[in-house]
């Protein structure tokens, strides 16, 4: 630890050297928290959800099928269903990623015995012997029962790369036109769903410099504009979002937004609601092992999340010179660490992971990050919900296990809507190792905010060394009713697995509140929750 920084974490973070800041000891913290009537609200869709046709998300992990003896709601796996409502899941984005740029609605409704088997994008990638021919049984009618299931809002991303704006237009009637009205809306009834499924959130294309149809920015923007231009108008209004940049490409991609939005009139950028910008913390091209790693490799997982921030902010700017007053958001519609292959949780669980406790700190430090953004980001949806890369649950047949990426879900529960805080770390950065020598990183991650008289601060410590003892003060009000939880693990590696599914788990940790000053100790490899009633 060599230098003192100042992280404020309000309208934006700032990590810079503290000017005057009062001593603190070695490894202590001194925080301040200034709650906002003015501030941002986080918005619950943040925390918010992304399954695919890929490997084993959608079959198996979520769509075990209505004979299976694995306890099940017509088909959809009963303990997702419990989970996803126990975290409140707002959004669940579908049916991908890749998949969706190959996708035909059609395909996947009407009798689930008629229908027809079609390629998936995937399949070229599973091993040999693993057919992952898509056989349509989970197509818009199940995508809608799961997301009434789980009381979440759905996200649908239309085919562009190989579709029409017919195709598209069609989709939307099918899903929103009122009965009595269109023939779409009458075959939807015929097909079991009577009342429109009021599908408010539509992704145009995914990827579309990729797997979406590798274009360059002004072909996609013409394809959105005549995607767009005759979107049929049903209730809800819609809220569409244009493909945005590989956030975590070297150059961040910036070329990409400036390139969409030049080639956008203002009338056509007041239809871009969302704009989606994909950030992984991508290690496929190293060396880095998912569950077994040294204090470099921790590390560097971390701080390649926290890279992210400079990514928002870098685009948001962009962005910024084409629409002035920001109408359009950020949708951070898929984020998470991505390690090489060789680890999968079986071999046709294609791009699954055995998450460990240093993936439960990038979380946290990502949503720490994003809750800084409220006022930029609407949405993200994380990488995927199961069986995938940044995955809360790992299952196989009637094995099932949350991953401690989950419990980092369910701590910053209080977040969910809230009012964004001020917050200001003061503390010495932090000197660590990194496979290219050493590193300096903020020695503390973290965010607040206000809800209801409750104030929530979630705090990480990346340390593997150190305890850090905090002093939190309120500048305004006092605290009372004091509750904190913490993940971690002696082990930094420590995971669950379908023998020990609690072996990462949150225990409660302990607190004092005295007027408005808390005071509370974050183990090394921490992330702590706190929530506080404010008097
Ligand atoms: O999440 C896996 C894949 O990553 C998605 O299908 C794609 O959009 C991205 O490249």
């Amino acid at each position: 630890m060599q230098r003192r920084t100042l992280l404020r974490t309000a309208a934006g973070a700032v990590a810079g050297f503290a000017a005057a800041v009062r001593p603190v000891l070695a490894a202590d913290a001194d925080i301040e928290v200034t709650p906002r009537p003015e501030g941002d609200i986080i918005s619950p869709h943040i925390y918010g959800h992304f399954i695919e046709h890929l490997g084993t998300v959608i079959y198996d992990g979520i769509w075990v099928g209505r004979n299976s003896k694995i306890p099940n709601v017509d088909g959809i796996r009963l303990k997702f269903i419990e989970d996803m409502k126990r975290l409140a899941a707002p959004n669940l984005r579908w049916p991908g990623g890749c998949f969706a740029d190959g996708y035909h609605w059609r395909d996947g409704i009407g009798s689930a015995t008629a229908r027809p088997r079609t390629y998936n994008y995937w399949q070229s990638s599973m091993p040999p012997g693993f057919d992952h021919t898509e056989t349509n049984e989970f197509g818009i009618h199940e995508f809608m029962h799961l997301c009434r299931l789980t009381g979440s809002e759905p996200y649908l991303a239309a085919n562009v790369g190989s579709g029409s704006p017919r195709e598209f237009h069609d989709w939307v009637q099918y899903c929103n036109a009122p009965p009595g009205t269109v023939s779409l809306a009458a075959e939807r009834a015929a097909n079991g769903d009577k009342a429109p499924f009021g599908v408010k959130y539509w992704g145009v294309g995914n990827e579309s410099w990729g797997c979406g149809g590798a274009m360059n920015p002004g072909e996609y923007a013409t394809l959105y504009r005549r995607f767009i231009t005759q979107f049929p108008v049903y209730a809800p209004k819609p809220y569409l979002v244009a493909v945005g940049p590989r956030g975590h490409s070297k150059d961040m991609d910036i070329g990409w937004t400036t390139g969409f939005f030049e080639n956008m009139l203002p009338q056509h950028r007041a239809r871009v609601d969302g704009y989606s910008l994909h950030f992984y913390t991508d290690f496929r091209n190293t060396k880095e092992k998912v569950s077994r790693f040294d204090a470099a490799g921790w590390y560097d997982v971390i701080r390649e999340g926290l890279r992210t921030e400079e990514v928002i902010e870098k685009h948001w700017t962009a962005m910024g010179a084409y629409d002035k007053t920001h109408h359009t958001k950020l949708i951070v519609d898929e984020w998470g660490v991505w390690y090489p292959p060789g680890e999968e949780t079986a071999p046709n669980h294609l791009l699954s992971q055995p998450l460990t406790l240093r993936d439960a700190l990038h979380t946290a430090v990502s949503f720490d990050v994003f809750n800084r953004h409220a006022g930029k980001i609407a949405m993200a949806n994380v990488a995927q919900t199961i069986n995938c890369l940044h995955a809360l649950f790992l299952a196989q047949g009637d094995r099932y296990t949350r991953t401690p990426v989950y419990h980092v879900f369910e701590m910053y529960r209080g977040h969910m809507g809230g009012r964004l805080a001020q917050l200001e770390i003061r503390t010495p950065e932090r000197k660590v190792p990194a496979r290219n020598g050493t590193a300096a990183m903020p020695a503390l991650s973290g965010s607040a905010s206000t809800r209801d008289g409750r104030l929530s601060i979630t705090l990480t410590n990346p340390s593997l060394d150190d305890a850090v003892a905090c002093r939190i003060r309120l500048t305004a009000g006092t605290a009372s009713e004091a509750r904190a939880t913490v993940l971690t693990h002696s082990d930094k590696a420590a995971r669950n697995t379908f023998d020990h599914p609690d072996e990462v788990k949150p225990a409660p940790l302990s607190v004092t509140v005295r007027g408005n000053n808390v005071e509370v100790t974050l183990p090394k490899q921490s992330v702590v929750s706190i929530e506080l009633r404010l008097t």
